[in-house]
């Protein structure tokens, strides 16, 4: 059910894309949806060029026959299209569950336009409930986890750092990088913990995703719905 709905949300976002445009592929189970839909109208004869956002994406987009550049070779693009972990009313998002998170948010901030697919379970009041994903340098993973619990404390946010995939075996983005999943239950603040998150030496990137989604098609079990942020902020 929830993969079809996710289908839905691809196939609408789908209908956005027009020939001539570049185009951001974002990661994970619903982007991947997207992936074979633009696939689909590439071989019915869309002319478009990608940019994916990981190895994965990039190996099904192959496979798809759709051309793909990188982002040196087109360093704008004309709209990202991508899934989510939360996205809360003023389409603030907390991606990475995926752990493509770095890759994604630099193309979507290269991007003119982000759209968001997701079925209507990803629709939150308040973010947080999804483990929010802290991209970190390997280097000096100790000190680092120390500064991320100071800024926890610093938002009176309390919550488990767990470091993906574990000590023995830890989980590695694309870019060589370790994931810290921060278990906050709420982020009341995510824009002052964005900001502090950014500040340490050893964060490469964090999972908030700010004032980045310009809409979001929502797929339900009454049909896809699209959503626009609440207030004029972020
Ligand atoms: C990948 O790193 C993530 O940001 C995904 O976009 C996110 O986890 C949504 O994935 P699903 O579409 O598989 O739920």
């Amino acid at each position: 059910m929830s993969d079809d709905l996710k289908r839905q949300a691809a196939e609408r976002a789908v209908e956005d894309v027009t020939s001539g445009m570049k185009i951001g592929i974002g990661t994970g189970s619903t982007a991947e949806h997207f992936v074979r839909a633009l696939g689909q109208k590439v071989r019915d004869g869309l002319d478009v060029v990608g940019v994916p956002t990981s190895e994965k994406t990039h190996a099904l987009a192959l496979k798809e026959g759709i051309s793909l550049a990188t982002l040196d070779e087109i360093p704008h693009l004309d709209l990202t299209i991508d899934g989510a972990d939360e996205i809360n009313p003023d389409l603030v998002l907390i991606k990475g569950g995926g752990g493509a998170l770095l890759r994604e948010k630099i193309v979507a901030a290269a991007s003119g336009e982000m759209i968001v697919i997701a079925d209507g379970t990803k629709v939150v009041e308040a973010l947080g409930q999804f483990p929010l994903p802290i991209e970190v340098n390997k280097f000096g993973l100790g000190a680092t986890m120390i500064a991320l619990k100071s800024v926890l404390d610093q938002n009176d946010l309390q919550g488990e750092l767990e470091l993906r995939g574990g000590a023995d075996h830890p989980f590695v983005t694309d870019g060589g990088h370790y994931i810290v999943d921060a278990h906050l239950g709420k982020i009341p603040y995510p824009a002052t913990l964005a900001d502090d998150l950014n500040a340490i030496p050893g964060v490469v990137e964090h999972g908030l995703f700010i004032g980045l989604a310009t809409k979001a098609y929502i797929a339900a079990a009454d049909g896809v719905k699209t959503l626009t942020k609440v207030s004029g902020e972020n």
